[in-house]
């Protein structure tokens, strides 16, 4: 049995990823969150399901007067962190935010893991490091060149994580995620942002009738039906691959960049097409111009991630869609929308 700190362990990814965790073995965790973005549910939910299996410790991300005593006291084998905001449109109005955490905190987080001797390290980042891509599917060689600056923080970690690995013991784990959706089975965390800015949770808010309409971003990308294409993935899925990676880099210690998506596009429309169809409800939709800083296609190579990790992602566009319509239909029910 090991003991992993979980940074952001209250958000939609690193919540999801901790039920995965306890789900698949008996491992412990400290779950790590502030809670500016995470939510005191997701923690009462995960302690009420497995008890002292989660230690919460609530505190800023890299906080060094919280966690160099913590860390004196527990004995952590790894780092899995999930703690980022992570919205691309905040991020061009409010860089100094995403600087200061997604870059300053996480830097001061690496800093005190390796003073305790904390090695193994799972980072989240994103396709938004790509860019706009000049390839299709994109590989993991293809340069970074973020056009926002959500995206720019995430390439910067990157670049500090290459810079200490080997030299200051560091081994990560880099992982590249495409578009995520769903939640886990059971629901018992889900996916809940404030405000939402994402495509599936948004149609099927609008499902549930809880929105007017849905307003579509740009009709004139040069895909085959106007919209922006996306990789989706479902969070189950992601999971899974963290475990993998997580497995990979303490077995070799080696460091590891990988793509995280299905190598499957869809463009908006066909999406909303899935949504309709699950969710029998022929919402109204608007067509409106394109959303700043959105490219057009972004579609993952996922072959790197088949032959590290042995890893591939299995469920499907309707999988993600029925999760997510699940969720909120559930969240209605219980008065929480
Ligand atoms: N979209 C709409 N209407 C909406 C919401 C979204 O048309 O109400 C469109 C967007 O313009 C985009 C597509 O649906 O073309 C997907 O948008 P999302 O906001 O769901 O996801 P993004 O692709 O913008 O971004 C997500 C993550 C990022 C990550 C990126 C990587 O939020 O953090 O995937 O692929 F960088």
């Amino acid at each position: 049995m090991s003991h992993f700190l979980v940074a952001g362990g209250a958000g939609y990814i690193g919540s999801n990823f901790i039920k995965y965790l306890m789900d698949t073995s008996d491992h412990e965790v400290t779950l790590l969150d502030n809670l500016s973005t995470g939510r005191s549910e997701v923690v009462e939910s995960l302690k009420g399901r497995y008890g002292s299996r989660i230690v919460f410790l609530k505190s800023d991300l890299g906080d060094p007067e919280k966690l160099h005593p913590y860390l004196h006291k527990r004995a952590v084998d790894g780092v899995f962190h999930f703690g980022a905001f992570s919205l691309v449109g905040e991020s061009q109005y409010d860089p100094m935010k995403y600087y200061y955490n997604n870059v300053a905190r996480t830097l001061s987080l690496l800093k005190i893991i390796l003073e305790h001797e904390i090695r193994h390290f799972v980072f989240s980042s994103s396709a938004a490091v790509y860019g706009i891509p000049e390839k299709t599917p994109i590989t993991e060689e293809a340069e970074r060149k973020p056009i926002n600056h959500y995206g720019k923080t995430k390439a910067m970690i990157e670049e500090v994580m290459e810079a200490l690995s080997g030299r200051e013991d560091l081994v990560y784990a880099s992982l590249r995620y495409f578009n995520v959706a769903g939640t886990d089975e059971e629901m018992l965390v889900g996916e809940c942002h404030d405000p939402e800015t994402h495509l599936i949770p948004i149609a099927v808010k609008t499902a549930l009738g809880l929105r007017d309409h849905l307003a579509l971003f740009g009709t004139d990308y040069p895909t085959p039906d106007g919209t922006a294409v996306r990789d989706y993935i479902h969070v189950t899925d992601l999971c899974r691959a963290h475990w993998a990676a997580f497995e990979k880099i303490r077995k070799e210690n080696e460091p590891l960049t990988v793509n995280l998506g299905s190598a499957r596009g869809y463009s908006v429309r066909e999406v909303l097409e899935t949504v309709q169809r699950v969710t029998g409800s022929r919402f109204r939709i608007l067509e409106e111009g394109r959303r700043p800083g959105d490219p057009p296609v972004l579609i993952a190579s996922s072959e790197k991630a088949g032959k590290e990790l042995g890893w591939k992602a299995e469920r499907s566009l309707e999988e993600m869609v029925t999760s997510a319509w699940d969720w909120e239909k559930k969240r209605s029910e219980d008065g929480l929308l």
